[in-house]
C-alpha cells in the first residue's frame, strides 16, 4: 500500500514534469484515472482550519481526511509553517498525493489593509481597485494562500444590508468594471507564479437584493431584473478569465442558489460558458434544508450536486453522503468527474502539481507583509476613496497653522474598528495608523486636542462635559465619529441608518456650544447612513468609509488639502430608512413628480419627504472646482454598426489641482419593457491643474444600448435615446440622438 502510494505520486509528479508543455487537462485526465470515486468527492470537500472563524464551527478531523483523501480544499488556514504541515501530509501520506489548495477571505487587502470594498469603489479608479488585489494577492500568497473569496460582485441597493460594505456598489456598468479589475489583480497574467491567487465572483447571485435588507433573506424578482442588474457583474469576472464561483446563501423566487440549477447550470454553464468550478458558501448547500428545499441532508447533498455546485464548503455532504447517491443513481457520476475534474484543473494551473509547496517560503512570508510601497499605495488609495460630501463656508481643507483644532470623538485614536469588516489579517493593533496619528503629521501636539466623547454604541454620556469643553477652547472642531466595524459585513444588518449610539446627541450638543464654529464631521462606516439632521450641524463632512491600516495619514491629507478629495458615491444616501431602496437607475413610474408643479396630487411622491436623495450617486466634492460646457455629439443619429462620439470640454475654474469623475449617462426613451430614468454607461477620472481644459470623450455603439427584453432576448431598440456628460448623477438631460 504505502509502495503504491508513493510510485502514484511519483509517477504523477514525473509525468508534470516531462510533458509539461502539454496542456493540463490531458493531465488531469490521467490523474483521475487513478482514482477511486470517493477520491474524487475528497477534492470536492472543503474543511475549515482554525486560524480564523468565519461562520459557525463545524468540528473536523482534518489530518486524517486529508491522509484518507477525502479532502481537497481548506479555508481558514493559512501562514507558512500552517499550510507547509497540512500540505506535508496531503503529498506524502494520502495514496495519490494531491495537494491541497488553501483559500481565505482576502476582501479588501490580506495584512496592508485598504479601505473596505465600498469605500474602494468610491474611487472609481480601476487601476487602483487592481493595484490593491496584486497587493493583496502578493501578502496572501507569501502566507501559503492560493485562492481569496472575492471579489464580492453583489449589486446592492441595501443600506440596510451590512453586506452593501464588501461590494462595489448600486450601479451595474461600474460594479462590472471593478469586478474585472478585481480578478486581474488577484490572479495576475500568470496562474503558476507564487504570487498570484485564484479568485472567487460571489455571491452569485442576487444576495444583495435580500429583502428589507435582513442578510440571507429572500428574494423574488423578475428574471429581467435579475439579467439587466445582478447578473451582468458576474458575467464581467467570467469574461476577466475569474476562476471560481461562489453560489450563495439566499434563495431566489423560491429556489436556493446553492441549489439552483437554472443559474448554475443553464446560466453559468451553458450560456457563459463558465470553465472554473462553483464552491458553496459557508454551510449553504445544508440550509437547503431549513429554506425547506431539501427533505434531509442527503437530499441536499443530491441537489447541491446536481444543480452544479461543485465544492462544499465546510457542510460535510459531499464527504459523506455522495458516493452512495452516486452508487444509487441519484447523482450522476460524470457531475462528480466534472467537478473533481475542474478542480484539479485550477491545482494545475496554480503549479501546485510542478511544486506542491510553491507558496511556503519563509522568507518570503518574513519580507512580503507591510512592505513601504504597499503602505505608501493604500494610504493613496484611502484618500482617493474618501468622498467630501459637504464643504459649506469651506471649512475644509484645515489650515496647519490654526492655533487649536478639537478633535472629538470615539473614533479618533481608533486602530481597531478602522480596518472595517473582513479585515483578513490586517493587524488591528499597532500597525493601522489612527486619525490622531494622521493629524500629528501636520499639527504641533500643543494645536490638537483630544476628546473622546463617548463611546460608538454605550449609552454613557459622562464624556460629553469634557468634549464640550474641549470644543470651547479650539478655533476649529473635528469630530470622528461613526460605525463600529462589525457593525456591517455578514449578518450585521441595520433597521436604523443613523449613526449610533450618543454621537448624534453629542454633535448637538457641540454645536450648540459653538454655534459659529466651522464644524467637520469625518464619518467611518460601512454604509450609506441618514445623515439628515447632520447635514444642518456641521459645515463639513468626509466620508472616509473604514479607510484602512493607512486610513488615519490619508485622513489627515485630505483634511489639510494636501490631497484634494476627488471620491463619488457609488450608491445613493437617502434621506431617511424609509426611502429605501433608493437608487439613481429608477423607472419613471406612469405618475413621475411635474417639474413644473412638484406638489401636484396623485404622483408618485411621499407626503413627509421629497423623493430624491440626501446624497445621490456619482456625487462627491471637491476643493476646487470643475465646470462642465460644450457638450457635442459627433452625429444625432447612431446606426447599427457605428459608433457615435460624444465629448464635453472640463474646466478646473477652483484654485487648485484635482481629479474629477466625469460621467456619461443614457436614457433609453422607450422600450417594449421600460427602461430606466437614466443608467451609467462610461465614466473617466481626468486631472486637470487649476485652471485647466480638458476635452473628454466617450464612443457610443449599439453594444451599450443593449438590455434583456421581456423574452429574455439581449439587443437594442431604436429610437430616441437622451445623452449626458456630467459630474453626478442629479442632472437633467437636454440632448439626445437616435438609433435607426
Ligand atoms: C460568507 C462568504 C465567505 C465564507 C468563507 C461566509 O459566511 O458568506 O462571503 O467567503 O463565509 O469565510
Amino acid at each position: 500500500m504505502n509502495q503504491l502510494k508513493h510510485t502514484t505520486f511519483l509517477i504523477c509528479f514525473l509525468t508534470g514534469i516531462i510533458s509539461w508543455s502539454q496542456n493540463y487537462e490531458a493531465k488531469v485526465d490521467s490523474l483521475m484515472k487513478l482514482m477511486t470515486l470517493q477520491e474524487k468527492i475528497g477534492q470536492t470537500v472543503m474543511y475549515s482550519g482554525s486560524w480564523d472563524q468565519t461562520g459557525p464551527i463545524v468540528g473536523t478531523d482534518n489530518g486524517r481526511y486529508i491522509r484518507e483523501g477525502n479532502l481537497g480544499a481548506m479555508l481558514n488556514a493559512f501562514t507558512v509553517k500552517g499550510t507547509r504541515d497540512l500540505q506535508k501530509i496531503a503529498i506524502e501520506e494520502s495514496r495519490l498525493g494531491i495537494p491541497l489548495l488553501f483559500g481565505y477571505d482576502v476582501i479588501h487587502g490580506h495584512r496592508t489593509i485598504f479601505p473596505i470594498n465600498l469605500g474602494m469603489s468610491c474611487s472609481w479608479d480601476l487601476n487602483m481597485v487592481e493595484e490593491s488585489s496584486r497587493i493583496a494577492a502578493e501578502e496572501a500568497s507569501a502566507e501559503g494562500l492560493h485562492w481569496t473569496f472575492a471579489p464580492m460582485v453583489d449589486i446592492s441597493r441595501e443600506p440596510r444590508w451590512g453586506r452593501i460594505s464588501e461590494g462595489a456598489g448600486e450601479d451595474v456598468y461600474l460594479g462590472s468594471q471593478i469586478a474585472k479589475a478585481y480578478v486581474k489583480g488577484f490572479q495576475g497574467d500568470d496562474l503558476s507564479q507564487p504570487n498570484t491567487i485564484l479568485a472567487c465572483a460571489k455571491h452569485y447571485v442576487a444576495y444583495g437584493a435580500a429583502q428589507a435588507g435582513r442578510d440571507y433573506h429572500t428574494v423574488n424578482m423578475g428574471e429581467g431584473e435579475l439579467r439587466n442588474v445582478y447578473l451582468p457583474p458576474f458575467k464581467a469576472t467570467v469574461d476577466a478569465g475569474v476562476e471560481t464561483f461562489m453560489s450563495a446563501f439566499n434563495e431566489l423566487n423560491g429556489v436556493p442558489t446553492s441549489g439552483n440549477k437554472f443559474t448554475l447550470r443553464d446560466i453559468l454553464r451553458d450560456e457563459w460558458n463558465f470553465k472554473g468550478f462553483v464552491v458553496s458558501d459557508y454551510t449553504s448547500i445544508n440550509e437547503l434544508v431549513p429554506h425547506g428545499f431539501a427533505k434531509d441532508s442527503i437530499d441536499a447533498a443530491r441537489i447541491g450536486m446536481n444543480a452544479g455546485v461543485d465544492m462544499d464548503m465546510v457542510g460535510k455532504l459531499y464527504h459523506h453522503f455522495l458516493k452512495d447517491l452516486v452508487e444509487e443513481g441519484q447523482v450522476p457520476e460524470r457531475y462528480v468527474d466534472d467537478a473533481c475534474r475542474r478542480i484539479l484543473l485550477a491545482k494545475y494551473k496554480l503549479g501546485l502539481f510542478e511544486d506542491p509547496y510553491r507558496y511556503i517560503n519563509e522568507e518570503r512570508e518574513n519580507t512580503t507583509k507591510y512592505k513601504p510601497e504597499f503602505l505608501a499605495k493604500a494610504r493613496e488609495i484611502a484618500a482617493a476613496s474618501s468622498v467630501l460630501l459637504q464643504n459649506n463656508r469651506e471649512a475644509l481643507p484645515l489650515s496647519k497653522s490654526t492655533n487649536k483644532i478639537a478633535f472629538i470623538g470615539p473614533l479618533v485614536k481608533d486602530e481597531y474598528d478602522i480596518l472595517g469588516n473582513w479585515a483578513a489579517k490586517g493587524d488591528r493593533q499597532g500597525k493601522a495608523v489612527s486619525v490622531f496619528e494622521g493629524i500629528s503629521e501636520y499639527l504641533k501636539s500643543n494645536q490638537i486636542l483630544y476628546a473622546k466623547g463617548c463611546d460608538i454604541l454605550k449609552d454613557d454620556e459622562s464624556g460629553f462635559a469634557e468634549a464640550i469643553s474641549v470644543s470651547k477652547q479650539a478655533e476649529e472642531i473635528v469630530l470622528v465619529m461613526g460605525e463600529g466595524h462589525h457593525m456591517s459585513g455578514e449578518a450585521a444588518s441595520r433597521t436604523n441608518l443613523k449613526i449610533p449610539g450618543l454621537q448624534p446627541k453629542l454633535i448637538k450638543k457641540i454645536r450648540e456650544a459653538n454655534p459659529n464654529k466651522k464644524i467637520t464631521l469625518v464619518i467611518m462606516n460601512g454604509r450609506p447612513l441618514n445623515l439628515s439632521e447632520e447635514v444642518g450641524l456641521v459645515d463639513a463632512i468626509l466620508e472616509v468609509w473604514f479607510p484602512g491600516t493607512m486610513g488615519g495619514a490619508a485622513t489627515a491629507d485630505l483634511l489639510f488639502g494636501e490631497v484634494n478629495p476627488s471620491g463619488k458615491l457609488t450608491v445613493t444616501f437617502p434621506r431617511n430608512v424609509g426611502q429605501v431602496p433608493i437608487y439613481y437607475n429608477m423607472k419613471n413610474t406612469g405618475r413621475p413628480i411635474p417639474e413644473t408643479n412638484p406638489k401636484e396630487d396623485y404622483k408618485s411622491n411621499y407626503i413627509d419627504v421629497p423623493n430624491s436623495p440626501l446624497f445621490s450617486f456619482g456625487y462627491g466634492l471637491s476643493y476646487t472646482q470643475f465646470t462642465y460646457s460644450n457638450l457635442t455629439l459627433s452625429s444625432k443619429t447612431l446606426d447599427a454598426n457605428g459608433t457615435l462620439e460624444a465629448s464635453v470640454t472640463i474646466t478646473n475654474s477652483g484654485n487648485m489641482d484635482g481629479h474629477e469623475i466625469v460621467q456619461l449617462y443614457i436614457h433609453d426613451k422607450v422600450g417594449s419593457v421600460t427602461r430606466p430614468v437614466k443608467e451609467l454607461k462610461g465614466f473617466e477620472k481626468i486631472f486637470l491643474k487649476k485652471g485647466e481644459s480638458k476635452k473628454v470623450s466617450f464612443s457610443i455603439s449599439i453594444e451599450d444600448l443593449k438590455f434583456y427584453n421581456s423574452d429574455m432576448i439581449f439587443g437594442v431598440e431604436p429610437g430616441e435615446f437622451e445623452i449626458a456628460i456630467a459630474p453626478n448623477s442629479e442632472f437633467k438631460f437636454n440632448t439626445s440622438f437616435y438609433l435607426e
